[in-house]
């Protein structure tokens, strides 16, 4: 089967050409190369550089290659950024993924796996998620991506399309094999920002807020392998292909940890003392976020293989350390 990834070299997009690749599929990869890099590009994959806002660029791909099924994961995801600059993911990911749709349909392609979010929960009413939780962004990123969510359901009504939105929870670490892995510019995450204090890139991680109603007062997040996001991903191609209805997953190990914690074990791993100096709180942020990923689990046969926090940061140690700079030489 021929599969487009939208965003193939971006971060969590690169490892799923990756895994669908090593599984023997036929991948073709679109990317505007904006935050994605050409070194995460697989070389055993076809690549159209370009933007989805284009519609003759996306048409084009559409009629060079029979696409199976679209893995749609085109669109900017920094949370701070989608604050002051609300309008530019509006017309990235909102338009985008509309002239995306436009052509899919046109072109009589049914079927779309997409990479949604967390953020479309805002502060949860309840601890782990489950998707049918209330839905209410607290930010501009979180809410254009549940508009994503939306346009996929009423052209699915529409036009017959059937889509898979899967829900992330934080997504970290790299490929096993030192390749491929995070290279975000500006770099936001907690565990790369941690990472940079054993590569010499920076003297001590900031922990932003120690006041929260945790265990230790710092936020609690459930952290994935980004590998094991990628195996959602084939798994959701496969539920598409076998004739099943749209549907919405969450992604995560349904444990949380605390900054304190996740500090705790990068010291651990990489043998560095890590200093942290506490901070206040960052706009935005809620106390926790932890997934039930039941769902997954059941109705797509999810069983993430690396939920183990030392292992994960572990995969990530090896990226950076082999790579401090990412992909630049
Ligand atoms: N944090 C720090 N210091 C830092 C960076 C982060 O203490 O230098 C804390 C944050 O306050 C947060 C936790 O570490 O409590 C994780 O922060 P990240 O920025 O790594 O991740 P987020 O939970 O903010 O964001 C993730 C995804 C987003 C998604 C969001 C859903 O990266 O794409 O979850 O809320 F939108």
């Amino acid at each position: 089967m021929s599969i487009l990834v939208l965003g193939g070299a971006g971060y969590i997009g690169s490892h799923t050409v990756y895994e669908l690749i090593d599984a023997g599929e036929d991948v073709v990869i679109a990317d505007n190369l904006e935050t994605g890099h050409i070194e995460a590009v697989h070389p055993k994959a076809r690549f159209y550089k370009g933007d989805i806002r284009d519609r003759a660029f996306v048409d084009c791909v559409f009629d060079n290659e029979k696409i199976d099924a679209v893995i749609h994961f085109a669109a900017n995801s920094l949370v701070g950024e989608s604050m002051v600059d609300p309008l530019k993911y509006y017309d990235n990911n909102v338009n985008g993924t509309k002239v995306l749709l436009q052509s899919m349909v046109a072109h009589g392609i049914d079927k779309i796996v997409f990479s949604s979010t967390a953020a479309t929960y805002g502060e949860p009413e309840k601890i782990p998620i489950e998707e049918t939780d209330k839905t209410e962004p607290t930010n501009t990123y979180g809410e254009t991506k549940l508009s994503m969510e939306k346009m996929f359901k009423w052209t699915a009504k529409a036009h017959g399309l059937r889509f898979v939105s899967l829900r992330y929870f934080n997504a970290c670490g790299a490929h096993k094999s030192g390749e491929i892995g995070e290279a975000h510019s500006p770099e936001t995450h907690l565990i790369p920002l941690i990472l940079q204090v054993p590569n010499n890139q920076r003297e001590f991680i900031s922990v932003f807020g120690d006041d929260y109603d945790t265990k230790d007062g710092t936020c609690i997040r459930d952290y994935i392998h980004v590998t094991d996001l990628a195996q959602a991903h084939i798994l959701a191609v496969k539920y598409l292909m076998a004739g099943n209805e749209s549907n919405i997953f969450n992604l995560g190990n349904g444990v949380g940890f605390t900054v304190q914690e996740v500090i705790e074990t990068a010291r651990k791993v990489t043998g560095h003392p890590i200093p942290a100096k506490i901070e206040g709180r960052r706009a935005g942020d809620p106390a926790q976020l932890v997934a039930s990923s039941v769902k997954a689990r059941t109705i797509l046969g999810w069983n993430p293989e690396h939920a183990d926090l030392e292992e994960i940061i572990a995969s990530a140690w090896k990226w950076h350390k082999a790579h401090p700079h990412g992909y630049a030489k």
